[in-house]
């Protein structure tokens, strides 16, 4: 079994909105302590953009396979478990390859094309139903609501079960809560269990009728004459939830908090220039994504990070720290959406495990706001929000529960 490794005791966060926006705690860490090891808990942290990219793409030395780790994955039970094929998370370079191939057939350009126009509907049916209201709830009306629509459509789910469905991805994605372990586990196997038993007559009558959705790319994928068995694609799903709607529900809702927060000129400007939206969405990767991390084990004793590293050692890399980092991007910690370079954000990881669903996050974040600003003229913060009461535990540390706007047609 993998033992999971808590950051808390390391980052030591005062408050919900210290963890939601830690950018303080980053810099700090970037100028004292960029290579820090943790006694407690025997773990290396780097923060530097440079050494954040050598533990992600160097896997000969930092490898994914490990015993401990600090990213919580689904249930423990059968159901809730990733079939050999498509443990991509876990697994390097070369066994990496072939996986990561099966995966990518429900990822081509080809299918992302395909998908605009329903993530269009989509999006278009959320943002008119915000046009009746003169207070909207960013969070529960937006954000929450389009990625985990968006892949079920994706998936070819039937719509009445969407809200069921929803139900069972926030069970099985819930951090373990460790003052209920017990409980908190049980309630995932449970849940594991039921949308394993929903999937699979749908995967099955699938077989029968290839349509244009991912379940059906991945009946027919197959790599050096290997396809997935049902089994297979039910609990191969269940990786792409996991990854893929906590994950975009966090960069849409913080993509609005900081257009009400950071900087209230943003919205004006990309009113007036829609073809901005792409580079805004790239800034509120660096700049607004907080908890992007991975660890890996190092497999051979070296020095690259400047200290004596062993096998055997965890390294976590701070994504989100390595977006702050002054030696690749000027005035870090200001949001810039003309920023030359913030594509070079590190958000969606980088080298052979970078984020296979990247181009859908970014296409929903892109549709996402540009209908937006298509549909309001001005937007404005509710003075009376207390941020601090409206964040939860989250798959990605603290997430908005609550984000309320004035808005003007
Ligand atoms: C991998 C972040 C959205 C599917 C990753 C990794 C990161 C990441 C950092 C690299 C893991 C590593 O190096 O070990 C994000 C962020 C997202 C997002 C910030 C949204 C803003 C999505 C979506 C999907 C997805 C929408 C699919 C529906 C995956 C998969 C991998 C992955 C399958 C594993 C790739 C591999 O190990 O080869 N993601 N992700 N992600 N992501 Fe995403």
């Amino acid at each position: 079994a993998v033992e999971v490794i808590s950051l808390k005791e390391i980052t030591k966060f005062q408050s919900r909105a210290e963890e939601f926006f830690p950018i303080k705690w980053y810099q700090e860490m970037l100028e004292n302590s960029p290579v820090y090891y943790d006694e407690a808990t025997n773990t290396w942290h780097v923060f530097k953009h440079k050494d954040v990219l050598e533990v992600l793409t160097n896997y000969e030395y930092f490898s994914s396979v490990g015993t401990r780790t600090t990213i919580p994955v689904g249930a423990d039970n059968k159901e809730g478990s990733l079939p050999e094929k498509t443990n991509i998370n876990f697994v390097d370079p070369p066994d990496h390859r072939k996986r990561r191939s099966l995966l990518s057939a429900a990822f081509t350009p080809r299918s992302l094309k395909n998908w605009e126009p329903q993530i269009q509907q989509i999006t278009d049916e959320l943002v008119d139903q915000m046009k009746t209201k003169s207070t909207v709830d960013l969070v529960n009306d937006l954000a929450a609501p389009l990625p985990s629509i968006v892949i079920t459509d994706l998936f070819g789910i039937p719509i009445h079960d969407r809200m069921q469905f929803k139900e069972w991805v926030d069970i099985l994605f819930q951090p373990i809560d460790t003052t209920k372990k017990a409980e908190s586990e049980w309630k995932k196997q449970e849940a594991a269990k039921a949308y394993y038993q929903y999937l699979y007559p749908i995967v099955v009558s699938k077989r029968e009728n290839l349509a244009d959705d991912i379940i059906s790319d991945l009946i027919r994928a197959e790599v050096d004459g290997e396809r997935f068995t049902d089994d297979e694609i039910i609990r191969t799903t269940m990786l792409l939830l996991g990854a893929g709607v906590e994950t975009t529900s966090h960069l849409l809702a913080n993509t609005f908090y900081s257009i009400l927060y950071d900087d209230t000129s943003v919205y004006q400007e990309l009113r007036e220039n829609l073809d901005l939206v792409p580079k805004a969405v790239e800034e509120m990767l660096r700049y607004r994504f907080h908890s992007s991390k991975r660890d890996r084990t190092v497999k051979k004793d070296n020095h690259l990070l400047g200290h004596d590293l062993k096998k055997g050692d965890v390294v976590v890399a701070w994504m989100s720290a390595a977006n702050l980092d002054g030696d690749v991007f000027e005035n870090p910690f200001t949001l810039d959406i003309h920023r030359p370079n913030n594509v070079k954000h590190l958000t969606f990881g980088k080298g052979p495990h970078f984020c296979l669903g990247a181009p859908l996050a970014r296409l929903e974040a892109k549709i996402a706001l540009t209908t937006f600003l298509q549909a309001f003229s001005r937007i404005e913060a509710i003075p009376t929000f207390d941020l601090e009461k409206n964040l939860t535990d989250s798959a990605t540390g603290q997430s908005l529960l609550y984000l309320p706007a004035r808005i003007y047609s």
